[in-house]
């Protein structure tokens, strides 16, 4: 059953892409506060574009070398702390023609707005929807109502949502311990020996993905993650792009493959299992559309534990600090590891990985300056609440100990994996996963960043993952 309003009639045919929830904002009673056209341009250049042009679903690596050399991100969180000192608390509607679109000031709104997900705010916002149809057409994300809610659930069965420690986590620990040792063995073996970049460990990464997902004998499925790229990068255009339904049943097939093949130890045996034991109120179908979210999200995952390397590398209190941990947690067949965690945490927070967290509302909805039609595609740029220095002491160090709890409504939001009944049901399996792979690594060698200079007390706006490198040596 679909939750969308039928299209208003005063809504015109000139829509680029077409909410189906929309509403005309000119016929609001009430309505929230606008930016100029000039203002709105700038958030759009300044804000949004950098954000596109990057690749909002597969990375273009020289782009994010421009953006990192040219300080974009810099100015994007300036831009929104100038809209936030014009209008106060927002939220603020943008001057966009044919689109209902709003941008979030305060942070109580951003706590609201995901609390308040699916209903109003839903997560299936319609560019997102055109992005993500490319791999992944039934995925939860941009699900609606009934559908939306089953395969929500599935996800956090599977990826055991709620437990820091996932159920089959002593089933990954040696994936983990055997890609690390790989890893390391190959930069040892070199011609320039301890030096690791990032094509070099987003490899070594994914095999232990691969492994974890579908199962050992994926270990090197270059293939099926060569496809998805493939669609990724049509995502990265959205509607502009057609959808080539040949490869996406391809990938869909290839998973399927995967779980009817049901290898020990991989999370595509526990969906199989699930299914079996009847506890999937879902098909098969919509289970292994799940699983496309999965592979392309490690993805950032890769991303954010090769930078907490480099965090880990520019602040040597806290890596004697992690190695400690490391040791002391030695025997544990699942090592928690907070402060990699939480080093993880830092390197998201620090450099959001999925910067913008997409909403958009299913109907009219007040808030206390005014009325936000139905149809407003709502962007809560999380490095604007992240990396705001006039609200957060911590806004440009590393500081880890912020983590030392999950955070509460009543914090300030810092939302790396989004928040409320949308948040990332994949979250503590990332954790676990990151944590221990890195563990592997600092806790074996000696780490120097190579590539980049990091001033600890001032951490640059966009830390370029492509271009990282290391130095390892043995310890
Ligand atoms: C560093 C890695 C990751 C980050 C930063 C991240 C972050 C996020 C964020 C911000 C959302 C909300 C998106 C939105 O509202 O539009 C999300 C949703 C989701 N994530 Fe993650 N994620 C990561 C990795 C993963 C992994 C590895 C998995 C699965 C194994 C996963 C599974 C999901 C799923 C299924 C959703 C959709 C949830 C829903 O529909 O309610 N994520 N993630």
């Amino acid at each position: 059953m679909s939750h969308r309003n039928p299209a208003h009639p005063n809504t015109g045919s000139h829509r680029v892409v077409e909410s189906s929830y929309a509403t005309d904002q000119t016929a609001v009673k009430n309505p929230l506060p606008k930016a100029t056209a000039a203002e709105t341009a700038a958030v759009l250049a300044e804000v949004e574009l950098p954000m596109i042009i990057k690749g909002p679903i597969i990375r273009r690596p020289k782009v994010v070398s421009a953006v990192e050399r040219l300080g974009l991100e810099a100015r994007a969180v300036k831009r929104m702390q100038t809209m936030a000192q014009k209008y106060g608390r927002g939220p603020l509607m943008l001057a966009v023609p044919g689109r209902n679109m709003a941008t979030v000031l305060d942070p109580d709104h951003v706590h609201r707005i995901l609390e308040e997900s699916p209903e109003p705010f839903a997560t299936a916002e319609t560019l997102k929807v055109h992005a993500l149809k490319h791999f992944e057409p039934k995925v939860a994300l941009i699900s609606e109502g009934a559908d939306r809610a089953r395969r929500r659930e599935v996800n956090e069965q599977l990826l055991d949502h709620n437990h820091p420690i996932h159920r089959m986590a002593e089933q990954f620990m040696p994936a983990v311990r055997e890609e690390a040792a790989a890893l390391l063995a190959e930069i040892a073996n070199n011609d320039d020996a301890g030096q690791l970049d990032y094509d070099t460990y987003f490899t070594a990464w994914f095999r232990l993905v691969n492994r974890v997902v579908l199962g050992d004998s994926y270990r090197d499925g270059a293939e099926l993650i060569e496809l998805m790229q493939t669609q990724r990068k049509r995502g990265n255009f959205a509607f502009l792009r057609p959808v080539d339904k040949g490869a996406r049943s391809e990938i869909l097939q290839r998973i399927e493959q995967a779980v009817e093949k049901a290898e020990p130890g991989s999370l595509a045996a526990f969906m199989k299992q699930m299914e079996a034991a009847g506890e999937a109120d879902t098909s098969r179908d919509e289970n292994v559309q799940q699983i496309p979210q999965w592979l392309f999200a490690f993805d950032p995952a890769g991303m954010a534990s090769y930078r907490g390397l480099a965090l880990l590398a520019a602040h040597q209190d806290r890596l004697d600090a992690a190695r400690y941990q490391i040791q002391d947690q030695a025997g544990a067949k699942a090592p928690m590891l907070p402060l990699l965690r939480a080093t993880v945490l830092e390197s998201l927070r620090l450099w959001a990985t999925t910067p913008m967290i997409l909403r958009e509302t299913t109907r009219e909805v007040e808030f206390e300056h005014g009325v936000m039609p139905a149809g407003t595609t709502v962007l809560i740029f999380a490095p604007f609440f992240h990396r705001d220095e006039n609200n957060l002491d911590f806004a440009h160090r590393f500081a880890p100990e912020v983590w030392d709890h999950e955070r509460t409504r009543e914090e300030w939001p810092l939302v790396p994996f989004s928040g409320g009944p949308g948040i990332c049901p994949g979250r503590h399996l990332v954790l676990l996963l990151t944590s221990n792979f890195i563990a592997e690594i600092v806790g074996n060698r000696g780490i120097e960043l190579t590539s980049h200079e990091l001033e600890p007390g001032n951490l640059p706006a966009l830390l370029d993952n492509f271009s990282l490198e290391f130095r390892l040596s043995p310890r």
